[in-house]
């Protein structure tokens, strides 16, 4: 199997050397988004692999399928980039990727109490040599209670580093897991709304959870609720979370994923004009903490990134199918 790797950064191409190895694959890789124009690159290959700033809508599908490729893994968890339905109509098998959740959880967390220790503010005095403590009086997550919104590995590695802290946990999710149950309560979505003073988001993002935080539900929501965001920017309408800020309806918010950030995150842009009015307006809030969507990135998550994609293209190909194909 020869395999084209595209959006290869710097630090996946030892790995990425190792894998093939291990899984006997010949691999030529690029740091190049997949596109109409870099297309040509996987020509001679039976499978694609990228990260999530390809899109894998129809024109690139054609292409593939002209091409006989007849395998594509994405190295995210999130396959929102995909169009599944029509790879499924190609014959085009469709993989993810799943490393193991504690990078993002831990970083969720991390969020969580920057956000209400006042980091933010407190990091910036700091380099101005302003010590002062007025303003950043903070508030303690023991006290509190967290609304965990989707509890798939991650909400529920979430929920499991959060029994350390003493808050009470409320959970929901469309398909209640057993084992979560005994760590937090399960509760309707409305509930978790109203009742919660930190609410994080750890669903996929699917029609059914498009802009799931808009003007409505967050009118639901406590005064001072504090909201972390380390999914997918699209699941919050940026809209109403302004308008909402500007109401001050919010204690403090920690977006790891803003809506529209493709193109934009994980490039440095520092003498560029960016285009995002909601994003640059969003991040000068003092209690706004904005990060360019990396709480997946971790040693231990990025050489689980590579060898799984490695290794679910070499099953597809070699024994038809793979635990992590997507239907
Ligand atoms: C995912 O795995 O779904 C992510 O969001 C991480 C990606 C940006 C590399």
């Amino acid at each position: 199997l020869k395999i084209a790797a595209f959006e290869v950064r710097r630090d996946e191409i030892e790995d990425f050397k190792k894998a093939a190895e291990k899984y006997n694959v010949e691999l030529i890789f690029t740091g190049k988004p997949l596109s109409v124009e870099t297309f040509d690159f996987a020509k001679g290959c039976g499978a694609v692999t990228s990260l999530g700033h390809s899109r894998i809508d129809r024109v690139i599908l054609n292409l593939m399928r002209d091409a006989g490729i007849r395998f594509y893994c994405t190295r995210t968890v999130g396959y929102n980039h995909i169009n599944l339905e029509y790879a499924r109509e190609l014959g085009i098998r469709i993989c993810n990727v799943s490393y193991p959740p504690t990078g993002v959880a831990e970083y969720t967390v991390m969020l969580m109490l920057m956000s209400l220790r006042k980091y933010k503010q407190a990091m910036f005095r700091g380099n101005v040599n302003d010590y002062s403590l007025e303003g950043l009086e903070g508030r303690e997550l023991k006290n509190m209670t967290v609304g965990v919104v989707g509890t798939g590995r991650i909400g529920r590695t979430v929920i499991e580093i959060l029994q350390g802290f003493g808050c009470r946990i409320l959970a929901y999710d469309a398909y209640p897991n057993g084992s979560v149950a005994d760590m937090a309560k399960y509760v309707e979505l409305d509930t978790l709304y109203a009742e919660s003073d930190v609410i994080t988001l750890h669903t996929p993002l699917l029609e059914s959870t498009y802009h799931m935080i808009n003007r409505e539900s967050i009118a639901k929501m406590k005064d001072g609720v504090v909201l972390i965001n380390c999914a997918r920017g699209s699941l919050m309408d940026v809209g109403d979370v302004i308008d909402g800020i500007e109401k001050q309806k919010f204690g403090a918010l920690g977006l790891d994923v803003i809506e529209h950030e493709d193109g934009i995150y994980h490039v440095n842009h520092t003498v560029d004009i960016i285009s995002n009015r909601d994003m640059a307006y969003i991040r000068q809030f003092p209690h706004v903490t904005m990060t360019q969507h990396m709480a997946f990135y971790t040693e231990e998550a990025v050489r689980s990134m590579v060898y799984g994609a490695v290794k679910n293209l070499r099953d597809l190909s070699k024994t038809g199918s793979s635990a992590f194909e997507l239907f």
